[in-house]
C-alpha cells in the first residue's frame, strides 16, 4: 500500500497546501472577533508569543510523525503500538465533527457571495443574518454546496485536486486580501483600527484570554486532528520540515494580521464596535460595505476571499478521514468521498437546522452547532494534540536534534514535547471543560 501512497509534486506544493490548511475561517472570521472580544492588541501579543513558542512544538511533531511513518492517522498510531489504534481513530472522527460545523459557515459565505453578486439591498444586516441562518432549506442547501465543493477537490486526489485547488485559490486569496487592505487603510480614521490592533492595554490581560489565545492558535494552525500529520505523510523523504514548519507558522500569522488590518480600520472608520462576536464578519462588515460606493463589489471580493480560504482548509479537514478510509478500508478515493459526503451531511444538516427548527434541541445545554464547536475546540483538538505529543515524544522518540541544528533549541524542543506542551494542553482541556 505504501508505494501507492500519493506524494506532493514539490516542496512548494506541500507548503502551499499546508498554509492553505492553516489559513482559513480561523484567520479571517474567528481571529478578528476573538481579538475583538479579548481587548485587541494585548490578545494579539499573547497569541503571538504562544504561537512562536508552544505551538511550534506540536506542529513540528505532527509533520515529523507523518513524514516518518508515511501512513494515515489510524495506521500511523497503530504502527507505533497496536493499542494506540483507538487514539488514531479519534483524529478522523474529530475531522468529521469539525467539518460538520465549519462547512455551515462555508455555506453562509456562499450565500453572501450570491447576495453581493446580485447587489440585493438589505435594510438590517443583523436581522438578515438571523433570518438566513434560521431558514431551514436554503441554509442546508448552502452547507451541502460547500461540502460538495470540498469533497469534489479532495476526490480528485492529492496532485490533481488538493494541489490544484490550493495553487489556484491561495494566490487569489492573497491578491484579494492585499486589495482589500489598501481599500480599508484609505478609509477616514483608519489609524484608529491600527491603534486598537497594535497598542496593548495590559489591564485587559486575564487567564481566560490565555486560554482563548491558545485555543485559537491550535485551531488556526490546524493542530490536533491529524491534518498536518496526513499532509506530512505525503512529503517525499528529502524535505526539510523545520523550514516548512516555520513557513507555515509565519504565513498563517501574517495572514491573520493582514485580516485584522483589513477589518479593524474599516470597523473603526464607521464608528462601530469590534466586539460583536461571530457576527463581526456577517453583520458588521456587510453593513460597512452597504455604506460605501460600489460596496457590493468590495463585498463580493471579501466573501470570495473568505470562500477561497475556507475551501483550502475544508479540503484538509476531510482529507484526514478520506486518507484513513482509503488506506484502512482499501476503497477508492471516490467511494471514500461519497461515504464521507453522506456521513458529514447527516451531522451537518441537524447542526444547520439548530439555528432554526431544531433550536430547542440541546446537547449539554448547547445548540447542536455550539456543541460541535465546543467539543472539538475544548476537548478533542487539545486531546488529540496531547496524545500526539506523548506518542511522538515518548514512543516514537522524535527528537529535536533530528531537525534542529542548534543544541539548545533541540533540548528545549525535547522538554517541550515530552513535558511542557502536554501539561499545557491537559490544563487547557481541564479548564475548557469545567
Ligand atoms: N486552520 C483552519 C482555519 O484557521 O480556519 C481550520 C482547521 C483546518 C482546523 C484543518 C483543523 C484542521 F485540521
Amino acid at each position: 500500500m505504501e508505494n501507492n501512497r500519493p506524494n506532493w509534486s514539490s516542496r512548494a506544493a506541500f507548503i502551499i497546501a499546508a498554509v492553505g490548511s492553516a489559513v482559513g475561517l480561523g484567520n479571517i472570521w474567528r481571529f478578528p472577533y476573538i481579538m475583538g472580544q479579548y481587548g485587541g492588541a494585548v490578545f494579539l501579543l499573547v497569541y503571538l508569543i504562544l504561537i512562536l513558542t508552544i505551538c511550534f512544538i506540536p506542529l513540528m511533531a505532527e509533520l515529523a510523525t507523518g513524514k516518518t511513518l508515511k501512513k494515515d492517522c489510524v495506521s500511523a498510531y497503530e504502527s507505533v503500538n497496536k493499542k494506540f489504534k483507538f487514539f488514531g481513530v479519534l483524529n478522523p472522527l474529530t475531522g468529521i465533527l469539525i467539518a460538520s460545523f465549519y462547512f455551515i459557515v462555508g455555506g453562509w459565505i456562499i450565500n453572501y457571495i450570491y447576495v453581493s453578486a446580485l447587489n440585493l439591498k438589505i435594510e438590517n444586516y443583523s436581522e438578515y443574518f438571523g433570518l438566513f441562518t434560521q431558514s431551514s432549506v436554503p441554509a442546508c442547501i448552502y452547507t451541502l454546496v460547500f461540502l460538495f465543493i470540498c469533497v469534489f477537490f479532495a476526490g480528485r486526489g492529492v496532485k490533481k485536486g488538493i494541489e490544484f485547488a490550493n495553487n489556484v485559490l491561495m494566490p487569489m486569496f492573497a491578491v484579494l486580501l492585499i486589495g482589500l487592505i489598501s481599500f480599508s487603510l484609505n478609509l477616514p480614521n483608519a489609524h484608529l483600527g491600527l491603534e486598537y490592533m497594535f497598542k496593548p492595554d495590559f489591564s485587559k490581560i486575564s487567564s481566560e484570554m490565555f486560554l482563548a489565545a491558545l485555543g485559537q492558535a491550535l485551531f488556526t494552525l490546524s493542530i490536533g486532528m491529524g491534518a498536518l500529520l496526513t499532509y506530512g505523510s505525503y512529503i517525499k523523504d528529502d524535505k526539510n520540515i523545520t523550514k516548512s514548519a516555520y513557513t507555515i507558522i509565519f504565513s498563517d500569522t501574517l495572514f491573520a494580521l493582514m485580516a485584522g488590518i483589513m477589518i479593524f480600520p474599516a470597523i473603526f472608520s464607521f464608528g462601530l464596535e469590534p466586539n460583536s462576536g461571530a457576527g463581526l464578519v456577517f453583520v458588521t462588515l456587510p453593513y460597512i460595505f452597504s455604506q460605501i460606493p460600489h460596496g457590493n463589489i468590495v463585498s463580493f471580493a471579501f466573501f470570495l476571499l473568505l470562500l477561497a480560504a475556507a475551501i483550502t482548509s475544508g479540503i484538509s479537514i476531510i482529507e484526514v478521514p478520506i486518507a484513513s478510509m482509503v488506506e484502512r478500508l482499501k476503497i477508492s478515493r471516490t467511494k471514500a468521498c461519497t461515504i464521507l459526503f453522506c456521513v458529514i451531511s447527516i451531522i451537518a444538516i441537524p447542526a444547520t437546522l439548530s439555528f432554526g427548527v431544531l433550536s430547542d434541541v440541546t446537547v449539554l445545554k448547547k445548540s447542536i452547532f455550539d456543541f460541535l464547536d465546543f467539543i472539538t475546540a475544548n476537548l478533542l483538538m487539545p486531546l488529540n494534540a496531547f496524545i500526539l505529543c506523548i506518542i511522538a515524544g515518548w514512543f516514537l522518540k522524535i527528537k529535536g536534534n533530528m531537525f534542529l541544528q542548534n543544541k539548545i533549541a533541540a533540548f528545549l524542543f525535547d522538554i517541550g514535547l515530552k513535558y511542557i506542551v502536554p501539561i499545557i494542553l491537559f490544563s487547557l482541556m481541564y479548564i475548557g471543560l469545567k
